[in-house]
């Protein structure tokens, strides 16, 4: 099929018709030119595809697909490579089941712990989450399905998610909320992007041409089609103007007539609307080859779901290696998660999951003995009637393994929670457990970040997040040391929700929602203000230790285009085999920008038998180091960096300086209140700045001299007329001849 002749054969009415979906779950074909539609269905992290793909069933009536662990899990793992796998395996499902786009991953950054969809996002970090999402991608689509990237821009709440407006500067939505989308839109090139319900400083993600068609299109290059979060349609001639291809789902031709008229009456022009048209008939032309009686690999699923589950995990605290287990410990399992684990989050991304495993079922005949309570009741919160016989239980055994975290009404899409915290029951079983038993461990579950009060009293914690089907199975090989851990957190498990980035203004006010933290979200906020946490961004234990040695760069500067290599040699220092995430930060010493102490901008995770040794690389490019300066529009960086290999955000281990020398200059236009500092370094004007006082008898020696200048650096040039002996008039004269020699040499290297 040839987009553009398919395209040049349309009639008004077939090309109004392709502007919103067939039905609940199709792009609609062109029946005439035997243009086929196309199914999508969500994800992200299994096949959410409904019995009758035309309506929206419930939300639980959909086939009986694998469940793998979602992506704030996924996150926990730091590991690109295994994300890829698992959008592989999609990829196949979504070929078995003869889908075209598969609606995920969701690339939206952790603003606050409380969003109620955190558990579909990756991380609280953009370099982290814009990896997780490009590796998913590429995994996916490798097999001739789309992904659609979600939810394009700055979707951070549920709260009045279909009103509200972010209120936030240009330089936040580039280095954090828009990176997070950039790197896999130009490197893994996603067939679809979905945009968001919200407004961004007012306007509408369907309608906002800036985001669409200048940043989306112009700037970065994408080709591929942008569809409608689910009725998140403002104006539908705004959005066909704006780069808005499809409007999801659709509205029975309603809003089809209404692009009709509009060109008819000539609001909208036939460019405008055949430009969103072709993009749709381009990707309608990648409709798979579907393979004949393929069925969907449920056991091949669920192993790699096992195995993702088992990387993701975070052990926080294991005291005295109490973990792993021994075959011959007497351990009692309690908590109802251990038989009902919690294992994905609520809303769209809700699946079917074929095979969901238990930790009771999974860990029978590993011990000498096991044992379990229920010790509370998923659908109460203050209920304590199930305490007393899990704190006997626990007395008789060797070790108390607690399987507590949040209740499924906790966290979903459509909510926000209010609060980090567990059940009051459950808090209350974790401590009376552990007053009586001293080798008490928590397993916790849960898609989101949680406050802790009892971390002090118990032993271990493993954090299995939200672990997909088989977090069972995948709970029992982490407890019994088939597998070490080897998460790190991809957010930070703040000590109270007062201390958290956006507490003042989450969720908003009168529809507006202040973005005052600007660039200072998750472990960025902590580090900068040294708040103190529970659990820092990229901690996590392993049951082996690591060590570092040997930082080198390929280079110690670094300007636009260039790439420094950093290699660090990693050593497994411990008894048993284990992965380490090695994680780089760079930090800007350079005083010219309010920056974070120190950013993610390198992470990868090795495996390593004991005592050996590998040498991980990194690639570092100018965006590594670069703040997004609203003055140039550009990533800008000039002066001294620091590359550092650190535990987690807080722990620095190694380090190495780095020069940033940029090629690009501020515009500079000098007015009255242009100060000598600004000024100086000019290429310009510097030199005309030295003449003039020079004239006056103020010598350069005298302008700069280090141990006090003669004028004050920061005084506005109006103030300093005095000492160059210039009037008003003679003042404003030069002032104009300089800019105007700042024009010609700006003009002349352009
Ligand atoms: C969600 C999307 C989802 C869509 C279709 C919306 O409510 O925000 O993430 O893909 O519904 O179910």
């Amino acid at each position: 099929m040839n987009p553009q002749e398919i395209l040049s054969q349309m009639t008004l009415t077939e090309k109004a018709d392709l502007c919103s979906g067939a039905d609940f779950w199709h792009i609609p074909g062109v029946p005439r030119l035997g243009v086929q539609p196309m199914l999508v269905c969500d994800g992200p992290h299994g096949l959410r595809k409904h019995i009758d793909s035309a309506i929206q069933a419930g939300f639980y009536e959909a086939v009986s697909t694998a469940c793998f662990p979602p992506s704030a899990c996924m996150a926990n793992s730091f590991d690109v490579a295994l994300e890829e796998e698992v959008g592989d395996a999609l990829g196949k499902d979504c070929q078995a089941e003869q889908i075209g786009i598969l609606l995920g991953p969701g690339a939206n950054l952790k603003r606050s712990p409380l969003c109620g969809r955190n558990f579909e996002y990756f991380s609280e970090d953009p370099y982290l989450s814009s990896r997780m999402a490009d590796g998913y991608i590429r995994g996916l689509q490798q097999n001739g399905v789309g992904c659609c990237l979600k939810h394009f821009a700055a979707n951070n709440q549920e709260y009045r998610r279909l009103n509200v407006s972010d209120v936030v500067d240009e330089r936040t939505l580039r280095e954090l909320y828009l990176a997070s989308f950039e790197y896999p839109i130009k490197h893994a090139k996603p067939w679809s992007i979905m945009c968001s319900y919200n407004r961004i400083n007012g306007t509408y993600s369907s309608d906002n041409r800036w985001l669409l068609t200048d940043l989306l299109r112009k700037e970065w290059g994408y080709e591929g089609m942008v569809m409608s979060d689910w009725f998140a349609v403002n104006d539908r001639i705004a959005g066909i103007k704006a780069g808005l291809n499809l409007e999801m789902p659709g509205t029975d031709h309603d809003s089809n007539r209404q692009v009709e008229l509009a060109v008819l009456e000539g609001k909208l022009s036939m460019e405008e609307l055949d430009s969103v048209v072709l993009d749709t008939l381009k990707i309608l032309a990648r409709l798979p080859q579907w393979p004949e009686n393929a069925t969907l690999p449920w056991e091949k699923d669920h192993a790699l779901a096992r195995k993702a589950a088992a990387e993701s995990a975070v052990l926080l605290k294991n005291q005295d290696g109490v973990l792993p287990l021994w075959d011959n410990q007497k351990v009692a399992f309690i908590g109802a998660f251990a038989k009902t684990p919690r294992f994905q989050g609520g809303g769209s991304s809700h699946v079917n999951a074929h095979n969901v495993t238990n930790s009771w079922d999974a860990a029978q005949g590993r011990f000498s003995s096991l044992t379990y309570a229920s010790g509370y009741d998923l659908s109460k919160d203050e209920d304590d009637s199930l305490i007393p016989a899990a704190v006997e239980t626990a007395k008789r055994a060797d070790i108390a393994v607690i399987f507590a975290g949040l209740p499924e009404h906790y966290e979903s899409e459509g909510y926000d929670r209010t609060h980090l915290n567990l059940p009051p029951c459950q808090n209350r079983l974790i401590s009376q457990v552990a007053a009586v038993q001293p080798n008490t461990v928590v397993v916790l579950m849960g898609g989101s970040a949680m406050v802790l009060p009892w971390r002090d009293e118990v032993k271990a914690i493993l954090y299995l997040c939200l672990g997909g089907e088989a977090v069972g199975e995948a709970a029992v090989d982490l407890l019994t040391g088939a597998v070490s851990p080897s998460g790190r957190l991809a957010e930070t498990f703040p000590l109270r929700l007062e201390d958290t980035p956006s507490y003042l203004d989450f969720p908003g006010h009168d529809d507006l929602v202040p973005y005052h933290e600007n660039i200072f979200i998750g472990y960025r906020w902590y580090l900068a203000r040294k708040i103190p946490v529970q659990y820092p961004f990229g901690y996590g234990l392993s049951y082996t230790s690591f060590s570092y040695a040997n930082l080198r760069l390929s280079q110690s500067t670094i300007t636009q285009g260039d790439a420094i290599i950093a290699t660090v040699e990693v050593t497994n220092t411990g008894s048993v085999p284990g992965a380490e995430v090695v994680q780089l930060y760079v930090a800007d010493h350079s005083g010219r920008a309010s920056r974070p102490p120190r950013e993610l901008k390198g992470f990868a995770k090795v495996f390593l038998q004991p005592g050996e040794t590998k040498t991980v690389s990194l690639e570092l490019d100018w965006r590594s180091f670069a703040w997004y300066d609203v003055q140039l529009s550009d990533w800008y960086a000039q002066g001294s960096f620091e590359v550092q290999i650190c535990a987690d955000c807080e722990r620095v281990l190694l380090w190495a300086p780095v020069e940033a020398v940029s090629k690009l200059q501020r515009p500079l236009v000098v007015t009255r209140n242009s100060t000598l500092d600004q000024l100086l370094p000019h290429p310009v004007a510097g030199p005309a700045v030295r003449k003039l006082f020079a004239k006056a008898g103020i010598t350069d020696e005298k302008l700069t001299h280090p141990d006090g200048h003669t004028l004050p650096l920061d005084y506005p040039i109006r103030n300093l007329r005095y000492e160059a002996q210039l009037t008003i008039g003679e003042l404003e004269d030069w002032m104009e001849k300089l800019n105007q020699s700042i024009r010609e040499a700006e003009s002349c290297c352009e």
